[in-house]
């Protein structure tokens, strides 16, 4: 008999929750795991760290600009960042210990090291091998590289060496305007950096809609972050009291040089495959090198399953969380399932940003009769009260039938809110279904309605 049923490499959202899952379904499950603490990328140093930055830092940007206006009197804070950065690892410490009293809880064991998958059903974790009827690799990504731009993590950072800065930077240059640029970016502006985003493409976010974009850029700007868009990077020099950034201009083809004390590179971020020899294995990958699989998560060699950044699709950390669910399920000998067109996406900037379904640049490509539905945060009352009146929901709903195709929010709790349209849409609801449903008043949620009953016969405070 197999040591265990399930073995997990890696112990992200998409692993920690699948070996959950797996426990829950009477299977023996076990994770690998070779950082100190359990919670991957994500938890340690991506989305939970960050998004305690991004919280001081708002509530600084909070006092200085908007509290007078209240009444409330006093000199604004001023940062000690390393009391900041104390504040974020709690958070991230707190959480970890979540995850392994979770585990332990399910008894699910953590064999402590970096696993190698020696075969099918075979997973050596440091001089120990561990039998499973299943494998789930569930192994993340890591941040692509750019040539000419060697990353120390001190003055030339990822997204990790930039949650754990030595201080804030006087200049800080981001390359890339994806989401970690944008959130980590604002974080700096925020605690008084010049901030400069160097972007290769015409416009910001790739992907999102481009009316969101537009306004988010406009947003970021009045706050004090500067783009350069069109810009191929080619290289970081390192001096020794500062760097030097060169990039090319695409429109004119000019070299132009940026001067800074920290440069973030946030170009995307590529599969984790250390320890896994795909070939070897025999594992099919995509052009991408990303692991294939089903639409249930096999892989191409039987009890080796995917979910996750190593796999096709959008790397966040909520889509390896329900592929990591459907995995366990499949494996339990359940019929496990993701919905791919209702993955919502959040930027958690300020205003937040978030999206869920098709945009309107991808309706039209596919040259689908769509409807939209607008409506302003400047026209709801909570949204005003809170100086937080920048931005709008959009709903995109098909001419025929009504039925929601794409929501996309920038304001107010957008990350909230879009979850209202998700479940609309998993049940295959219409524009004027959400119309029709009573909204408290005075919420931020109100505006979802509005922009769906202007999909209809229009909102009423428009
Ligand atoms: P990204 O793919 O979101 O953005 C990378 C940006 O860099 C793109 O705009 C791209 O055009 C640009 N770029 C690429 N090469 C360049 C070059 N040589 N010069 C200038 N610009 C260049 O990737 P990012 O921001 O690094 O994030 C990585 C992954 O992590 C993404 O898949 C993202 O969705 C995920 N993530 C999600 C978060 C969230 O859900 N809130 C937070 C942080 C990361």
């Amino acid at each position: 008999m197999a040591d265990y049923d399930v073995i997990v490499i890696g112990a992200g959202p998409g692993g920690y929750v699948s070996a959950i899952r797996c426990a829950q379904l009477g299977l023996r499950t076990a994770v690998v795991e070779g950082r100190e603490t359990l919670g991957g990328t994500c938890l340690n140093v991506g989305c939970i760290p960050s998004k305690a930055l991004l919280h001081a830092s708002h509530m600084l940007h909070e006092a200085q600009h908007n509290f007078a206006a209240m009444g409330l009197r006093g000199k604004a804070p001023s940062v000690d960042w390393p009391k900041m950065l104390e504040y974020k690892d709690a958070v991230v410490g707190q959480n970890t210990k979540g995850i392994e009293f979770l585990f332990k809880k399910n008894k699910i064991d953590w064999l402590k090291g970096w696993g190698e998958i020696l075969a099918p059903g075979k997973v050596r974790v440091e001089e120990e091998v561990h039998s499973a009827r299943h494998i789930v690799i569930a192994t993340g990504s890591e941040p692509a590289s750019l040539p000419g731009v060697e990353v120390d993590e001190e003055r030339v950072v990822t997204s990790t060496g930039a949650l754990s800065l030595g201080k804030v930077p006087k200049r800080l240059v981001v390359i890339g305007a994806g989401v970690i640029g944008l959130e980590l970016g604002s974080v700096y502006a925020r605690l008084g950096a010049e901030v400069t985003v160097v972007e290769y493409l015409d416009h910001i976010t790739p992907g999102l809609d481009k009316g969101l974009g537009k306004a988010l850029q406009r947003a970021l700007k009045k706050q004090g972050l500067t783009f350069i868009l069109g810009a191929a990077v080619k290289g970081v020099e390192k001096l020794k009291t500062k760097l030097k950034l060169t990039y090319e201009l695409k429109k004119d083809g000019s070299a132009n040089v940026l001067e800074a004390d920290t440069v973030l590179v946030a170009t995307g971020r590529r599969p984790f495959l250390a320890g896994l020899a795909p070939e070897a294995l025999g594992l099919k990958m995509t052009e991408r090198g990303q692991i294939a699989t089903d639409a249930q998560g096999r892989s191409s060699v039987a009890g080796i399953w995917a979910i996750g950044d190593v796999t096709e699709g959008p790397m966040l950390a909520h889509k390896a969380e329900e592929e990591g669910i459907m995995v366990a399920e499949c494996i339990a000998g359940q019929a496990g399932h993701v919905n791919y067109d209702v993955i919502p996406g959040v930027i958690y900037t300020s205003p937040e940003v978030a999206s869920v379904g098709q945009s309107e640049e991808a309706l039209k490509e596919a040259g689908r009769a769509y409807r939209v539905g607008k409506f302003s945060f400047m026209a709801n009352a909570r949204a005003k009260a809170v100086f937080q009146g920048e931005g709008f929901v959009k709903i995109l709903s098909d001419q025929e039938t009504d039925r929601i195709l794409g929501v996309h929010i920038i304001g107010p709790a957008a990350g909230e809110l879009i979850h209202e349209a998700c479940v609309a849409m998993e049940f295959g609801a219409s524009a004027e279904d959400l119309a029709r449903t009573c909204h408290a008043h005075p919420t931020f949620s109100e505006a979802v309605r509005e922009a769906a009953l202007d999909c209809g016969d229009g909102a009423i405070h428009a």
